[in-house]
């Protein structure tokens, strides 16, 4: 019987894998320094593509932030954002310098795909959307995985793309009825999906559900998933559970038990070395207890997230910074920038000022301070040891990714410095 997550292998491409992924984490903390570790061992790992012009700025220099912000403020004060843009050749160029300079660095042992959240509206979401796709194609991608506010049309956005054929594509979806949708679109371009992440309610970021999370099971969803697939002939597309898988045990539970064919992890992760979350963060989540978690509505995308209820950006009264990024700007809306104009404006005419109810999400995301995190996070002190200076020790990425090859049952190897 196969007992460990290292004795099992899951087909992408017609190679064989580990079947453990690294799942995107925006803006920037699945940063390429933990994506490259996983992938010279191997392993499947995702980039983020939130922010990327950000991003760029601050890994190689550019400044592709200044010249938007330049071009566009006149509208700072504006509680109307319509005007603002993206420079789509900027956006383009951007997504592929962050993705070529990672994948130059690729061992070719295992893959680098990126997490492409498509919520990211950018006060254009079908344009930015085919730019960013593409973009990533072009840079080289190993595949990309569409999540978050899946767009139906993705498939045919990319349609013309020399690699549409040849790149993986996966989705997340967190039902069999958006999977269902999807499909019938992807079948329009006679393009099905390369694999499928099934995120449940006990993942980290934004959650695919309602208020009503708590009543949905991960392991249900991915037998009704692996019960729609095989019904209807696509039996062969490999499905990722995510959301909740802690320990290698937990893993084999889900490919033996409930008929996964691999896992989808993060939070595990987020406390490792090469982790683009600040050191201090990570010392933060190691020290959370289960009451420091919330599910809450301050994130702008509409979705509820899942935080450290203690994240900075809950009681920060920014003013939107939509002209440098501008990622959630829908018809030039974001609910955000109304509350910070109705707690502005109360605050002069020295009214009662309206509670916090949103936060400025890509700052804040940006700056690290929405401290969102999976349901097992106050589990992560299991897996480390504290230091003679009293902070936890960060574990490597390799140490996590073997703790999941090589674990049975519940146990976990509690990770020490390495001589
Ligand atoms: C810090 C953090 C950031 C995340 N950011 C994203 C994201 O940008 N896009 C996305 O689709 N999922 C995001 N996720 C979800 C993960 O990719 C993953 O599916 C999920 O957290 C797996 O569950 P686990 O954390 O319990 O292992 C994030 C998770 C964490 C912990």
């Amino acid at each position: 019987m196969q007992e460990k997550l290292g004795d099992f292998s899951v087909t992408l491409g017609g190679r064989q894998y580990k079947p453990l992924m690294l799942g995107g984490m925006g803006v920037n903390i699945s940063n390429a320094d933990l994506v490259l570790a996983i992938e010279k061992l191997g392993g499947i790992a995702h980039l983020s593509d939130a922010l990327l012009m950000d991003v760029a700025d601050r890994e190689f220099g550019t400044h592709y932030c200044q010249a938007k912000i330049r071009k566009f403020k006149r509208y700072l004060n504006d509680p109307d954002k319509s005007a603002v843009s993206f420079d789509l050749h900027d956006l383009a160029e951007s997504t592929k310098l962050y993705i070529s300079e990672v994948m130059k660095k690729k061992t070719g042992k295992g893959l680098v795909l990126i997490n492409c959240m498509e919520k990211l509206t950018m006060n254009a979401a079908a344009e930015t959307l085919k730019v960013r796709l593409n973009a990533a194609l072009d840079a080289g991608i190993d595949g990309i995985t569409m999540g978050a506010g899946l767009h139906l049309s993705s498939m045919r956005l990319i349609k013309d793309n020399a690699r549409f054929r040849e790149a993986l594509l996966g989705i997340i979806v967190s039902s069999v009825r958006a999977l269902k949708i999807f499909l019938q679109r992807a079948q329009q371009v006679e393009r099905l999906p390369d694999y499928v992440v099934v995120e449940g309610p006990l993942a980290g970021g934004h959650l695919g559900f309602g208020d009503d999370w708590s009543q949905y099971n991960l392991e249900d969803i991915v037998r009704d998933v692996k019960k729609y697939l095989a019904d209807n002939g696509m039996a062969q597309i490999p499905v990722f559970a995510a959301g909740g898988i802690f320990t290698g045990g937990d893993a084999v539970h889900m490919l033996r038990d409930v008929g996964a064919d691999g896992v989808q992890v993060a939070t595990r992760f987020t406390i490792a070395k090469e982790c683009g979350l600040p050191d201090d963060v990570k010392q933060r989540y190691i020290d959370a207890k289960p009451e420091d978690v919330e599910v809450n509505h301050f994130s702008t995308t509409g979705y509820p997230m899942r935080m450290l209820k203690y994240s900075p950006a809950k009681a920060s009264d920014i003013r939107p910074n939509c002209e440098a990024y501008g990622y959630l700007l829908s018809n030039g809306q974001c609910s955000y920038i109304k509350e910070w104009h109705a707690r502005k404006g109360a605050k002069e005419e020295g009214l009662q000022v309206p509670e916090h109810t949103k936060c400025c999400l890509c700052t804040h995301m940006r700056n690290y301070k929405v401290w969102t995190c999976g349901a097992t996070v106050s589990r992560l002190k299991e897996t480390t040891v504290r230091l003679a200076d009293g902070s936890w020790y960060l574990p490597t990425a390799r140490q996590i990714y073997e703790d999941y090859m090589t674990s049975t049952a519940q146990h976990i190897a509690v990770a020490r410095p390495e001589e």
